[in-house]
């Protein structure tokens, strides 16, 4: 197994916050995991995902994805890493309304400068089921069709790292199973996921790890079963130490 992401003594205080949105955060993750991150509203979720993805730093601590030291690098280092290794899906989807579902997915690879991005791009589409809304602009489609876009632009450049917080919030429940349905199926592939979810169920169902955070830091850090995943199944690992 190769390390992907590793976080070291994560501190994470924003302006004007009086205490610490991440308090101490240490974790691994492995090539090829899906991986929820669960916990109450403000627990640091959010904050959690932002630093891994290179969109925020950390106060203190490191932050390194594929050996990179994410603190190493520069703004403009930074960008180019969030372009070749991270896709990023947001719970209300952030598709531009004035392009069309493909020139949407299209976005990151023309950052690129990719030829051939319209084929993939269209492929994608295929992939996830959505093949017609190709040229259709986003408030022309479902919540579930924008999310499936906004899962295919996260895609485009072959990302490293998938994250995607609360991809499934804003959808009715069949959506939601569509959408993590897509994400398991990714991940049967290879793609390594890292997902914010609110839903246990969800989480349970699909992740093959479960991590808990509480008030800035990992309470809880269970790897579930592959196959029949149930709470009695869920093997803790690390919750002696992260419970300190
Ligand atoms: N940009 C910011 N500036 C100041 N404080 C912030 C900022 N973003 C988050 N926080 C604070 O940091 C803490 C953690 O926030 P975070 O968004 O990571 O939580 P979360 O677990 O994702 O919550 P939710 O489930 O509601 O999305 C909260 O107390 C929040 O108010
Ligand atoms: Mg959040």
């Amino acid at each position: 197994m190769t390390e992907l992401v590793r976080l070291t003594d994560v501190i994470k205080v924003y302006q004007g916050g009086i205490t610490g949105a991440l308090n101490g955060v240490s974790l691994s993750i492995e090539q090829g995991e899906f991986t929820a991150v669960m916990g109450p509203s403000g627990s640091g979720k959010s904050t959690l995902l932002n630093l891994i993805a290179g969109l925020d730093r950390p106060t203190s601590g490191d932050v390194a994805v594929g050996g990179t030291d994410l603190g190493a690098l520069g703004e403009a280092g930074l960008a180019r890493f969030r372009r070749d290794h991270v896709g990023f899906v947001f719970q209300f989807f952030h598709l531009l309304p004035n392009l069309t579902a493909l020139e949407n997915v299209l976005i990151p690879a023309q950052l690129k400068g990719r030829e051939s991005a319209d084929t993939r791009g269209r492929k994608l589409l295929e992939t996830l089921g959505i093949p017609e809304v190709a040229e259709r602009y986003p408030a022309k489609l479902s919540g579930g069709q924008q999310q499936r876009v906004a899962i295919a632009r996260a895609l485009i450049n072959n990302p490293t790292l998938l994250l995607a917080d609360e991809p499934t919030g804003a959808l009715d429940t069949h959506s939601g199973d569509q959408v993590m349905d897509l994400l398991a199926q990714l991940h049967r592939e290879g793609q390594t996921i890292l997902l914010v979810t609110h839903d246990a169920k969800l989480a349970t169902r699909h992740a093959a790890r479960v991590i808990s955070v509480t008030d800035g830091k990992i309470v809880d850090d269970a790897r579930l079963e592959t196959t029949e995943r149930s709470a009695s199944d869920v093997v803790r690992v690390r919750s002696e130490e992260t419970s300190r």
